[in-house]
């Protein structure tokens, strides 16, 4: 029987969703994850947006978004190994850019690793740009950063 695939929905992180997202981020960042600490205080501070993707009521993957003004960052992007590749980390950038341009924000940046091939593609193919680098800046790798901006309409 040929596999189907389930839909997948996109909804705001709730506290609730706290341990499957901290679940996340150690599967996919490592020593480099956030702490569950961390991620409580990105969810009640109102300059931030964050979301989950959900397929059969499970946390696949999620995204964070701060606006300042005119000015937005992308926090964070994460989709779970087994789910990659199927448009879900896609889905997710297209609901923080969208939730950018709701609040006002004309420019949208991020940092990636510099060895982050995946998501420099996903990011470019969405409009992003490099724009800098700030070497040594992830922590204990002590990887680099590309900064990478897209600016909004009429910006
Ligand atoms: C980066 C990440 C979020 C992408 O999520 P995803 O659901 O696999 O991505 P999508 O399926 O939506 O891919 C969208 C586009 O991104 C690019 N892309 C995604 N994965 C890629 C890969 N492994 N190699 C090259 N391009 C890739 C492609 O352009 C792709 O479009 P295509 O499939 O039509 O070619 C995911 O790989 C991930 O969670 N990685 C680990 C955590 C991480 O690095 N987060 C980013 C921190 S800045």
């Amino acid at each position: 029987m040929a596999e189907t695939e389930t839909p997948i929905t996109l909804r705001r992180l709730l506290v609730s969703d706290v341990p499957a997202a901290m679940a996340l981020e150690h599967e996919l960042f490592g020593d480099e994850a956030w702490t569950e600490g961390m991620l409580r205080d990105e969810l009640s501070a109102p300059t931030r947006h964050y979301v989950v993707a959900a397929e059969d009521g499970q946390v696949v993957g999620y995204g964070g978004l701060c606006v300042y003004d005119e000015e937005a960052f992308i926090q964070t992007i994460a989709v779970t190994a087994a789910r990659q590749r199927r448009g879900i980390g896609r889905s997710l950038l297209l609901e923080l850019i969208a939730e950018s341009e709701r609040r006002g924000a004309r420019s949208l940046l991020l940092e990636v690793r510099a060895d982050n091939v995946a998501a420099q593609a996903l990011y470019a193919a969405h409009g992003f740009a490099p724009v800098g680098l700030r070497k040594g800046y992830y922590q204990p790798s002590g990887a680099d950063a590309v900064v990478m901006m897209r600016e909004g309409e009429g910006a």
